[in-house]
């Protein structure tokens, strides 16, 4: 496994893509009152700089949601471990989150927050794997598009280890 890792997004093309997309938030969002929610674990590293990036002021919440075991395959089940504290339905919500790969987690999640009835619902992904959709569900902005690879870093994790990784690698099988 070690020995298999290449770098697939460096640590400067993702800072220079959180600066841009940042940038439309910050112009888009001035008047709002934005609540980044962002799902744990995956999108924690993200989440803490984009939410540097942006200069408009925010609030942030963690939900944490449970589709995968120890392994590079998606299981369909999706289990919410961790929800919001406070209710929505006054906030523009930004759903941050780190990957879009079936989608399974990101519909049944989405359903749960409109169903809250925020002021405004959007999505921004870090990365997306369309190739591997199973269910209808698209980010509002994505930082980047790739192809079917089992990425690691930035957040990302392979049986919980790499999530430190400065940069996005791919494990090459
Ligand atoms: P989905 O429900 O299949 O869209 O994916 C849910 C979660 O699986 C993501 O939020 C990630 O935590 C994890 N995941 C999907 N693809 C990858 C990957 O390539 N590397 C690491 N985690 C992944
Ligand atoms: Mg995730």
């Amino acid at each position: 496994m070690e020995d298999n890792r290449k770098i697939l997004i460096s640590a400067e093309q993702i800072a220079g893509r959180i600066k841009e997309t940042a940038a439309v938030i910050d112009e888009e969002y001035k008047d709002k009152k934005v609540l980044l929610v962002s799902v744990l674990k995956g999108a924690f590293i993200f989440l803490a700089d984009f939410a540097r990036a942006l200069t408009i002021p925010c609030e942030i919440g963690f939900m944490a949601a449970q589709s995968y075991g120890d392994s590079t395959v998606s299981g369909g089940e999706v289990k919410i471990t961790l929800d919001l504290s406070r209710d929505i339905s006054d906030y523009d919500v930004i759903l941050v989150e780190d990957i879009i790969d079936t989608g399974n987690t990101l519909y049944k999640l989405k359903e749960m927050l409109l169903a809250r009835n925020p002021r405004s619902f959007r999505i921004i992904t870090l990365l997306d794997k369309p190739s591997r959709r199973t269910s209808p569900i698209e980010a509002d902005m994505t930082l980047f598009t790739i192809e079917d690879k089992f990425v690691i870093g930035y957040g990302l994790d392979y049986a919980e280890k790499y999530r430190n990784l400065p940069d996005i690698e791919y494990i090459e099988t």
